[in-house]
């Protein structure tokens, strides 16, 4: 696709033609999670209706189906995210599993009592809690990456918080609050300078722009599918393949081993070491539908396209609500993602979303699991928009004419 066109890509989905009351839905809560094109729900449909079985367990014609179908999504997320092998790419239920599985598998053999775990400030709380428990019974160190005024990470103290005692430095590629693009390769350089080990949050990031393992030298990457059009319980945890190779498996059970006697078990070689009990076989498929379908439209246009949409909303807030909303994040669109976190001025967050729905206009309210970042922010809680590739430059105008309303609503009962 030479560019990408919302209006062309809205008819594939067939939820937008849901009415909010009588109102035309506007969702705008994408970072939450995405809405469903139907090539990914009848890929899905197609698997149940003529191919269904388990997979890597039956000799019958149906379960060589099925594992070829699950075993072609597993390299269509290899290629998407320019992994060198398939075997690097493992299935688990979201990023939050993911992120638990490196750190109860990579972490728990790997950090001890004094070494360092570093995390940043605007990590959700899927990338925070898995390593304050294993820092917790490691009795290693937790140290955050603080932020700037405009909520840029300040990358100036990375060579002092990443020191010779560190052996995880973990970050979001995006955060799902400010919308801020982390520069991955400052803190890969860092890391690897003292031998830690990079693991990267791509739950924003991969739906959004082109992520390629290769380029980015990182360890470690996981995300969610349903962020990224495709059902909920499916995710990826990408590694590098020694890595893997090395790493215990926090799940077990069956399909996992070679050979399981009393009182011991040698495990099979990655990805299927990981992968214990029936994975969620359609959630792959869909998955590998959703990745056609944006490799089709083309990272680069995703991208490009949310840009735009960002660059119109900074513009319209400045233009029109000046001195009525206070904005969290970056100001220069290039460095940040389709997220826009914000506060009405005289209202709380919860207000302007409830005022919002019944406008037809599905936003996010609260602390978006990121609760350190909000304290951080000296706030209890934001309005998140968050865009995808079906959201139009009107449905900005139309939040932004909402958004106006209120606050002249507001000032005349004042
Ligand atoms: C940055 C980030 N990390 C991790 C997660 C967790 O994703 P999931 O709930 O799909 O595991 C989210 C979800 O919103 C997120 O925004």
């Amino acid at each position: 696709m030479k560019s990408l066109d919302p209006y062309l890509i809205r008819k594939d989905f067939p939820i937008l033609e849901r009415k909010i009351g009588n109102l035309p839905l506007v969702y705008l809560d994408n970072a939450a999670s995405s809405l469903k094109p139907i090539q990914v729900i009848d890929a899905v449909c197609r698997f149940y209706r003529e191919h269904y079985s388990n997979v890597f367990r039956g000799v019958h014609e149906l379960s060589r189906e099925a594992t070829e179908m699950y075993e072609e999504a597993r390299e269509k997320v290899r290629k998407f995210i320019g992994a060198r092998n398939a075997s690097e790419v493992i299935f688990t239920y979201n990023a939050t599993d993911s992120l638990n599985m490196v750190a109860f598998g990579w972490g728990f053999s790997n950090v001890e009592e004094g070494d360092r775990i570093v995390v940043t400030i605007m990590e959700h709380h899927s990338n925070l809690l898995p390593w304050r428990k294993l820092s917790e019974v490691r009795r290693a160190e937790l140290s955050y990456i603080d932020i700037d005024d405009e909520g840029i990470l300040k990358y100036d103290t990375l060579s002092e918080i990443i020191d010779e005692k560190t052996r995880i430095v973990t970050v979001t590629h995006m955060s799902n609050v400010l919308g801020t693009i982390n520069r991955l390769e400052d803190i890969v350089k860092r890391a690897h300078e003292v031998n830690a080990i990079v693991v990267v949050d791509g739950a924003q990031s991969v739906p959004h722009m082109k992520v390629d393992v290769k380029e980015l030298d990182i360890d470690f990457l996981a995300f969610s599918g349903h962020k990224m059009l495709a059902p909920t319980g499916i995710g990826v945890l990408w590694g590098k393949l020694d890595l893997l190779e090395e790493m215990e498996p926090y799940r077990l059970g069956g399909g996992a081993v070679k050979r399981m006697e009393y009182n011991s078990a040698v495990f099979r070689e990655p990805p299927l070491k990981f992968e214990a009990g029936t994975p969620n076989i359609a959630g792959a498929i869909g998955l590998g539908a959703a990745i056609e379908y944006l490799t089709h439209i083309g990272m680069d246009n995703v991208r490009e396209h949310e840009e735009r949409l960002v660059e119109h909303t900074l513009k319209l807030f400045e233009e029109e609500l000046v001195n009525n909303i206070e904005l969290y994040g970056p100001k220069d669109p290039k460095v940040r993602g389709g997220i826009i976190s914000f506060n009405l001025k005289d209202y709380s967050c919860h207000s302007v979303g409830v005022m919002l729905d019944l406008r037809g206009i599905a936003v996010r309210t609260g602390l978006h699991c990121a609760n350190p970042l909000h304290r951080r922010l000296g706030v209890n809680g934001t309005v998140r928009a968050s865009y995808y590739i079906y959201n139009t430059v009107e449905e900005i105008e139309y939040l932004v004419s909402c958004l106006k309303e209120f606050t002249k609503k507001r000032s005349a009962t004042i």
